[in-house]
């Protein structure tokens, strides 16, 4: 049994936690592999809801080990607080159930302070980020200088390395913008405190998986955000510091493409975005209002880490083919397909148009959205409750018929679609 990689196919909160709870059904583990606790992923089993920012979705399936992989960064004191809530919910966290890699890399106080100072001094320009320190930390990984969660596996150790981290990244703070001091000593503390509990899970999560793929179990590679916030393929520079797309689980996991089976692109049956940026199909008014919901259900559009209202729009099928090419994606599943049930009609963004002329692909990549129309096909809606629906038969011919029309404009089959955020409320294909 192979490697499944799950890639939200949009930009993020595609309910990529909810597919990958379900197909870690009987996996022996599911791997994060890119991004930290700027992903918010919510799973909802029996009326319980789990949110989850760094662990792996597939934790909450008994029997799935979770792997935090190298591609990762991880605030330690948002992990501990987040296995703590797991915990209390039954959910088993020990050492052996919950793996960390030795070359993941950890989140500082000052990544979040330089995160937080560097959207302030991009003012109107800003990327829009999460403010959880994640594009810092990515930056000291590459400019290699990073807290590597190795340092974890000693208390004094990891209280020295984050002593030097602190000092200079203090006097980043301090000389590019003015800002205050952080606390050393405070901070080499807490990490000296989180060596002494993490400890334990630092492990070579490589050689983990490898060795699992090896003896024909099933890993399930779980990307978090999405394509078109890819910090190569995306809507540069409003994208995240990591790389969400089928190639950022090879390298965040450090396991080989040859183990690769099912690449399921998860995409919601409309579109949304959270933060600055292009975004071609963008509803306004009643239209979004109504895509993006209340507030009042968890559901609601409203992102899971910040809380901030998402921007809604339609389903942008030139955008999904291009996230289909770069990820290799054999599957979709679509996520909450009842949102649209009601509505009068359904629009799918079929090409753009500029300056007279009709694009089908992008000229130049997603980073350069500005300026182009959307073409859209509308459909009639349907005034049906879907969410009932198991089977496609359970489903209005209208439904059926815009989930083939994605079908054939994507050229890849639907797997699955989802009709409400219970773990059963899933039409199978
Ligand atoms: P950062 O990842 O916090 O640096 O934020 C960079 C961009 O990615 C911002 O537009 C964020 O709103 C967006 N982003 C980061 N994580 C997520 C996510 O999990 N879902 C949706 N958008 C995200």
């Amino acid at each position: 049994m192979p490697l499944h990689i799950i890639i939200g196919a949009q930009w993020g909160d595609e309910g990529k936690g909810r597919i990958t709870d379900l197909l870690a059904e009987g996996a022996a583990a599911a791997a994060r592999y890119s991004g930290g606790d700027n992903a918010g992923h919510t799973v909802t089993v029996g009326g319980e809801i789990f949110k989850l920012h760094l662990l792996p979705s597939g934790l909450i399936q008994p029997g799935v080990v979770g792997v935090l992989g190298n591609g990762m960064v991880i605030n330690p004191q948002r992990l501990l607080e987040e296995m703590d809530k797991l915990a209390a919910k039954g959910v088993d966290v020990s050492p052996g159930r919950v793996k960390i890699s030795y070359a993941a890399h950890l989140i500082s106080p000052t990544h979040i302070a330089l995160d937080k100072a560097n959207e302030a001094r991009l003012g109107t320009g800003k990327i829009g980020t999460t403010g959880r320190g994640i594009g810092p930390a990515y930056t000291d990984k590459t400019a290699r200088r990073g807290l590597r969660a190795e340092i974890l596996r000693d208390p004094a150790t990891a209280a020295e390395a984050a002593r030097a981290h602190i000092a200079q990244a203090n006097a980043t703070l301090a000389q590019v913008y003015g800002e205050p001091p952080l606390d050393a000593e405070a901070i080499a503390a807490g990490y000296a405190g989180y060596a002494k509990r993490l400890a334990p899970y630092i492990t070579d999560t490589a050689l983990y998986l490898h060795l699992l793929l090896k003896a024909g179990k099933t890993v399930l590679a779980e990307g978090a955000q999405g394509s078109l916030l890819d910090i190569d393929h995306g809507t540069y520079p409003y994208v995240t510091s990591s790389s969400p797309t089928t190639g950022g689980a090879f390298t965040g996991l450090g396991v080989a493409p040859q183990f690769t089976g099912r690449v399921v692109g998860v995409t919601k049956a409309f579109q949304t975005r959270v933060g600055e940026g292009p975004f071609p199909t963008e509803a306004f008014g009643a239209e979004a209002e109504r895509l993006r919901g209340t507030g009042a259900n968890p559901w609601d559009e409203f992102g899971t880490t910040t809380g901030r209202p998402r921007r809604c729009g339609w389903i942008d099928l030139v955008l999904l083919r291009y996230s289909a090419r770069i990820n290799g994606l054999t599957e979709l599943a679509i996520t909450k397909l009842d949102v649209l049930s009601g509505l009068e009609r359904v629009r799918l963004c079929m090409a753009y148009r500029k300056g007279g002329q009709t694009f089908e692909e992008l000229p130049l990549g997603p980073a350069h959205l500005e300026g182009f129309e959307a073409v859209y096909e509308d459909m009639p809606g349907w005034p049906d409750d879907v969410r009932a629906a198991r089977r496609p038969a359970h489903l209005p011919e209208a439904a059926r018929h815009y989930l083939r029309r994605i079908e054939a404009l994507t050229v890849l089959p639907i797997s699955m679609a989802s009709v409400g955020p219970e773990r059963g409320q899933m039409v199978r294909f």
